[in-house]
């Protein structure tokens, strides 16, 4: 089979990245609690902290994945008619490369749209599959997944994966309406692959979050970096610790950072000024964990009926197969 030449869409203006990180820190540090939204944790060096998370020994949700997909991608390709798989959230597309290749063994794959809003990543994960899987045809978008779902090539039947329990760093209000848009975007009978962390004892979810080597409190307190360097904000990283906890109620770990002296701080590409008092916390990031009868019900109001539910063997981590009614 001849190789297929990839096409890579710029969904993404340039000045977007600028505009909407100015408009989230302004809403989200005028408000109380302050807080940041967590995709801005994503620039080269968080990107890079990211990576090497998912190698510690304490961050089981990648490796768990990662086994699922291994043993169930064939189950899951053959329960399923979908001959476009888009991916959103796809960096390097590294795990999604056993889904390809079950797609593959089937003979059933057409299309890969990855999404990103990485252009760089994306672009060199688009030249290296096609590459890797000839007779495949590659549709790059660079695209911010919160807004560009509508956007989406059309025609086939699609899969869209939403993997890495990336769903789970939405607070709940924002989690249904995200996948309110994700059933209104695609078409009846085709399918959703979402994973999922799910609910477990405190300490492996805390020693997840908050491991010996201190990478993850690196990436945390990388927000106040991006900030500094992108908005011209003078935040001094040393005058906060890094406060991760187990919220049991709202299950979710809940990740901030906590000012440990009186401080202000000035965020000029923001136009704001911050007075922040000792204890004031800023909210980074929430991590949801999930229970599989939860999952089913939001799945349901979001208009998907659950075709599979695969797990690992300690039951760390769930991949559902979802169908649009
Ligand atoms: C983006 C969902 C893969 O919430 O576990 C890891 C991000 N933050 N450690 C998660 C994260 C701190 C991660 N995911």
């Amino acid at each position: 089979m001849s190789r297929v030449e990839p096409v890579v869409s710029v969904l993404l203006d340039p000045t977007h990245a600028a505009t909407s990180l100015v408009e989230d820190v302004r809403r989200g540090l005028r408000a109380h609690p302050l807080r940041l939204p967590p995709k801005w944790l994503y620039d080269d060096e968080g990107s890079r902290l990211f990576d090497e998370i998912t190698r510690l020994p304490e961050y089981y949700p990648t490796r768990a994945e990662r086994a699922i997909l291994e043993e169930y991608a064939d189950e899951i390709v053959a329960a399923c008619d979908a001959t476009t798989l888009v991916e959103l959230g796809s960096g390097t597309s590294e795990k999604t490369l056993l889904l390809l290749d079950a797609f593959t063994r089937a003979e059933q794959l057409r299309r890969f749209v990855p999404v990103d809003v990485s252009e760089g990543t994306l672009r060199a994960a688009a030249v290296s599959l096609s590459e890797r899987y000839p007779g495949l045809a590659v549709e790059a978008v660079v695209g911010d997944f919160t807004l560009h779902l509508g956007r989406l090539p059309r025609g086939d039947r699609r899969m869209i994966a939403f993997l890495g329990s990336t769903i789970g760093n939405f607070y709940v209000e924002e989690r249904g309406a995200f996948l309110g848009v994700l059933g209104d975007s695609l078409e009846p009978g085709e399918w959703l692959l979402l994973g999922t962390d799910l609910v477990k004892e405190a300490d492996r979810l805390v020693a997840a979050y908050d491991d010996a080597a201190g990478v993850t409190e690196a990436f945390v307190r990388n927000m106040l970096r991006v900030l500094n360097r992108e908005l011209g904000a003078d935040f001094d990283p040393d005058g906060f610790s890094y406060a991760p906890m187990w919220d049991g109620r709202m299950e979710r770990m809940d990740l901030r950072l906590r000012a440990e002296m009186p401080q202000q701080v000035r965020i000029p590409g923001a136009g704001l000024d911050l007075d922040l008092p000792v204890g004031e916390e800023l909210h980074i990031e929430i991590s949801t964990k999930f229970r599989l009868e939860g999952i089913a019900a939001e799945l349901d109001a979001a208009g998907f009926d659950v075709v599979r539910t695969c797990t690992d063997p300690d039951g760390d981590f769930a991949v559902t197969l979802a169908r649009r009614r």
